[in-house]
């Protein structure tokens, strides 16, 4: 997503910034260029040759050194990036920047910027909660190319626990990613189903299977970088969103408690993604004690559950747009297409066990998109974020 961008990183003296070479680094890997701006007092915080190393490019300290371009580095700095993140944000440089002091490399590039600034403060509680550090902050959030991102709460570094700790460098790349996306999905209500769903048989054992809920959260997280409102309702899964990203997190077990969840929030919504394994059948009864081993076979009686897609599918309002999933071992295309009929879907997601690559707790997926009006497209093997990034593009344009 972020490939071939433009990052510059500005980094003011505050001991948070011992963090930025891991963000120059992830932005690095994902194949972003990156530049570095430095206050004087960062400095002592982190050194100029640690991220010239990692950046592959010449970090800017002085405005007036001879190597610039006559002194007007500032500029050409802001004519080559796509946007800037200023972390760590002192108390000091946020006061600078929210009125036009432009005393070193970093104020003074902020002044020439005209393209989206993020900005994430990070200082001791008190300095955080004074006044001028306020004034500053909501000064700053009235421009327009600026957007102010949050404190974190924790321990901090003089000792003492209180808000003003700068968000995890995960959240900041999740804000850049964000900042650098178009919101083409803002105003858009979404429902994601994700995971696999546990049936009950006793207090200790239940009937599941092997999703992860990797694809599902990895719509979750592209389509609120595309400024959807999103609601994820998840069985049981190890997977996270970042907090930035503001998804409604719905965590459920069962299939039924996964329809409920749904119908909860069905009519409100503008798409509703169902991706999640959901168990075909569950146990007739939960036994209230564990069931003791006895013969040397056992049968269990399942019933079926409810299927949540085929349920809302017959519900379907006309400007609703609902996209399915298939997991198919055979006849995949056929089986597929089957399923898009008999749920009353716009589309169906398929994946095949048979491709290398493809299907449950891999990072990866292998798909075919089926449309209602018969058009397909068959993707190649694609991270699981690449696969939700086209799966979007395909089904809402965008
Ligand atoms: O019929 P099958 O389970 O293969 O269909 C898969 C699709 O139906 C997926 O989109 C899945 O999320 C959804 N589904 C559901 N509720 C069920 C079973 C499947 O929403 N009980």
């Amino acid at each position: 997503m972020l490939k071939d961008k433009k990052i510059l990183l500005g980094i003011s003296g505050g001991i948070a910034a011992y963090k930025i070479p891991l963000l120059v680094r992830m932005l690095r890997k994902s194949s972003a260029e990156v530049k570095v701006v430095l206050t004087p007092n960062a400095q002592h915080f982190v050194t100029p040759l640690v991220l010239e190393t990692l950046s592959n490019n010449a970090v800017y300290t002085d405005v007036f050194a001879h190597e610039n371009n006559r002194n007007t580095e500032h500029i050409s700095i802001t004519d080559w990036a796509d946007m800037m993140l200023v972390a760590p944000a002192t108390a000091d440089v946020l006061a600078k920047m929210a009125y036009g002091i432009a005393d070193d490399a970093l104020t003074t590039t902020f002044c020439a910027f005209d393209k989206p600034v993020l900005i994430a403060p990070a200082m001791n509680s008190k300095m955080l909660a004074h006044p001028a550090t306020q004034e500053a902050m909501k000064r700053l959030e009235s421009f327009e190319n600026v957007t102010m991102l949050p404190c974190a709460e924790g321990e901090l570094a003089c000792g003492s626990e209180g808000k003003g700790r700068m968000i995890e460098v995960e959240e900041l790349y999740f804000a850049i990613q964000k900042a650098l996306e178009i919101q083409s999905l803002k105003g858009k209500k979404i429902l994601i189903t994700a995971g696999a769903t546990q049936e009950e048989i006793d207090p200790v054992r239940y009937i599941s299977n092997h999703s992860t809920g990797k694809m599902g959260y990895a719509l979750a997280k592209v389509c609120a970088l595309k400024g959807a409102d999103v609601t994820l309702v998840s069985g049981p899964s190890q997977c996270s969103l970042c907090s930035l990203a503001c998804v409604d997190l719905q965590k459920v077990k069962s299939a039924d408690e996964m329809y409920e969840a749904v119908e909860k929030r069905w009519s409100e919504m503008d798409v509703v993604i169902f991706c999640a394994a959901v168990a075909d059948y569950m146990p007739l009864k939960k036994e209230e004690q564990k069931i003791k081993k006895t013969g040397e076979n056992w049968s269990l009686e399942l019933v079926k559950t409810r299927d949540i897609a085929s349920k809302f599918g017959k519900q379907k309002r006309e400007n609703q747009l609902l996209i399915g999933f298939a997991l198919e071992t055979e006849n995949e295309e056929e089986n597929a297409v089957k399923k898009l009929k008999d749920k009353n879907l716009d589309y169906i997601v398929l994946n095949s066990l048979q491709d290398k690559g493809s299907g449950f707790g891999g990072d990866t997926n292998k798909v075919t998109i089926f449309a209602k009006n018969g058009d397909s497209k068959h993707f190649d093997l694609l991270s699981k974020e690449d696969v939700a990034k086209e799966i979007i593009m395909y089904t809402m344009a965008c």
